[in-house]
């Protein structure tokens, strides 16, 4: 079935590069009218002189409108999450659509991660997210209607050395986008989560520039616009994407083992082996 955001209103945060401006190409090319977020700072989340007369996002709103596209800039950072959602309001008289994807990192071995490094993270990301669908939420109740993503990361699903923080931010994620889909269910508004991966400027301090070339953003985009377009029904579930590839993400659990009440920590010991078998069993997942 054709797939079409006519008459639609979506706002994409961090989507002045990488992966968050081809979500808001693709939107605007089927007929979204856009903000595109991006507060136009570096990697590390620090204000650099991409801010400056010509910010990201000002430069993806020039490509949507040269494409015939409808787009509106928004400069502030997810902190100020409620201005975001506010230009959407004030610039087109809605949001249908939240796809929460600007981020940052700080990556660094636990021993050297200072509190700072912690909390940025923790604040951009999951505060971020939090703060822009907060915004957004009355909107699509009263609405009926929203379609919400949030990006976690492979980090966040299985950890990841020198990323306790950013692993943190994105594993707390997964508990609040799914979370938030049983919220929206009965209001129509689905709340997804997907783990990316792609070649942007934040992978390419650790990719090589062959898989950087290769692993293109735009092979992640058409599963996300799927995601929040009308004809998607899933809600509260987790993707991973990329290179064109997607699967559901589900947690696994042994089928366990049954002590006595008076069990002992020996108990305990002589068992384990059968607490921790996933083998040779009717599998139970917990989705
Ligand atoms: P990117 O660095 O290319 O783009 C992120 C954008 O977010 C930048 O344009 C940046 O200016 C913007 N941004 C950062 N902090 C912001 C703030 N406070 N307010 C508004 N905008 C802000 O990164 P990429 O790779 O496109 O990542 C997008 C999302 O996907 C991030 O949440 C990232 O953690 C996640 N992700 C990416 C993966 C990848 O392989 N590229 C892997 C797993 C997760």
């Amino acid at each position: 079935m054709t797939i079409s955001f006519q008459n639609q209103v979506a706002v994409v945060t961090g989507a002045g590069g990488g992966l968050g401006r081809t979500y808001a190409l693709m939107l605007a090319s089927k007929g979204a009218q856009v903000v595109v977020n991006d507060f136009g700072g570096s990697v590390k989340g620090d204000l650099n002189s991409n801010s400056g007369a010509t910010r990201p996002a000002d430069k993806v709103v020039s490509e949507i409108i040269a494409s015939g596209g409808i787009a509106i800039a928004n400069y502030d950072s997810v902190e100020n999450g409620s201005k975001i959602i506010e230009t959407a309001i004030k610039s087109f008289g809605k949001i249908d659509i939240l796809i929460n994807n600007a981020g940052i990192l700080r990556d660094v071995s636990f021993g050297k991660m200072t509190e700072k490094d912690f909390d940025l993270i923790m604040e951009i990301h999951l505060k971020g997210t939090y703060n822009c669908c907060k915004a957004a939420w009355p909107h699509m109740q009263k609405q009926n209607y929203g379609r919400i993503i949030v990006t976690s990361s492979a980090a966040g699903l299985f950890g990841n050395f020198g990323q306790v923080n950013y692993s943190s931010a994105k594993s707390s994620l997964l508990g609040f986008g799914k979370s938030l889909a049983f919220e929206g269910a009965r209001k129509n508004i689905f709340v997804n989560c997907i783990a990316p991966l792609a070649g942007t400027r934040m992978t390419e301090t650790i990719m090589s520039k062959d898989l950087v070339d290769a692993l293109r953003p735009q092979y992640v985009t058409p599963v996300v616009c799927y995601l929040v377009s009308k004809n998607c029904k899933e809600n509260g579930s987790v993707f991973e994407i990329g290179a064109g590839w997607v699967a559901k993400v589900r947690h696994e659990r042994s089928p366990g083992y049954f002590f006595p009440l008076n069990f002992s920590p020996e108990n305990v010991e002589t068992h384990w082996n059968e607490v921790i078998n996933f083998s040779n069993t009717k599998k139970k997942h917990l989705s």
